[in-house]
C-alpha cells in the first residue's frame, strides 16, 4: 500500500469504529478514541486507555500524560506527526478504573487492524496492559522495560519495545529517568527495525564478488 492508500484505508477504518459497540464501554462514552498520528510512521505507541480529556477530545494522550509523552517524543527529536499513538482500549473505562479482560478482548481486532495497516516496525508499548497483550507474556512493565523482543502479529514480524507508562513517571522522579533512559534507545532500536523490515527489492543488489589472485592462491575460494 502506498501512504495515500494507507491513509485512506485507515480513515475508513477509523469511521466503522466509530459506532463500535463491542463491549459496554460504548454506553458511558462520548466518542470512540481511535488514534492519531501518521499513517506512515514506522514508530507506534500503544498505551492504556483514555482518560476524560482524551474521552472529551477524542485524541489519545492529551491530557498531564500526554504533555510528558510530547516532552518524552521531544527528547528524542521526534513529534506526535512522526509517530502513531493508540490506546488498548478505545473508548473510556469508568473512572478511568483498569481495562477488563472482556473489554480488552473485545477491543484487541481494533488494535490489530491498526497495526496491520500502519505497518510499523517498531512498536513501543506504553505500561503493563499494552505490553502482556502485544507480548502475548504475562511479564509485567517492571520486569521486561527496556528489553526489546520480536513478535510475529497475524503474518507480520514486529519489533516491540516496552516501557513505562508516562502516567506512571509523572509523580515518581525515580521512574521517570528510568522513561527516559529508554526512550534514549528509541531512534537506534528504530533504525535497526527499519534497516530489518525494509522490503528486499528496494535493497541494491549486493556486489559480485570477484576472487582476488591472491585468495585463490590460498585456495580460500
Ligand atoms: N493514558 C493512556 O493510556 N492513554 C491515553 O490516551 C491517555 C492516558
Amino acid at each position: 500500500m502506498d501512504v495515500v492508500e494507507r491513509a485512506a484505508a485507515l480513515r475508513d477504518y477509523a469511521e466503522q469504529t466509530a459506532s463500535c459497540t463491542k463491549c459496554a464501554l460504548s454506553e458511558g462514552r462520548t466518542q470512540v478514541v481511535f488514534g492519531s498520528g501518521s499513517p506512515d510512521a514506522d514508530l507506534m505507541f500503544v498505551g492504556e486507555a483514555p482518560g476524560f480529556h482524551e474521552d472529551q477530545q477524542g485524541v489519545p494522550f492529551v491530557g498531564q500524560a500526554g504533555k510528558l509523552l510530547d516532552k518524552l517524543l521531544g527528547g528524542i527529536r521526534l513529534t506526535r506527526a512522526d509517530v502513531f499513538v493508540v490506546n488498548v482500549l478505545k473508548c473510556r473505562p469508568p473512572g478511568n478504573r483498569d481495562p477488563q479482560p472482556e473489554e480488552i478482548a473485545a477491543c484487541e481486532p481494533h488494535l490489530f487492524r491498526q497495526i496491520e495497516l500502519i505497518e510499523p516496525k517498531l512498536v513501543a508499548t506504553l505500561g503493563n496492559f499494552a505490553t502482556k497483550l502485544l507480548s502475548g507474556r504475562p511479564a509485567g512493565i517492571t520486569r521486561v522495560h527496556g528489553q526489546e523482543q520480536e513478535v510475529t502479529l497475524g503474518v507480520r514480524t514486529v519489533h516491540l519495545y516496552p516501557i513505562y507508562h508516562p502516567a506512571a513517571a509523572l509523580y515518581t522522579p525515580s521512574m521517570l529517568k528510568v522513561l527516559e533512559e529508554d526512550f534514549a534507545r528509541i531512534p537506534a532500536l528504530l533504525e535497526r527495525a527499519v534497516g530489518e523490515t525494509s522490503d528486499v527489492s528496494e535493497k541494491p543488489a549486493p556486489p559480485v564478488l570477484e576472487p582476488d589472485p591472491e585468495s585463490v592462491q590460498l585456495g580460500l575460494f
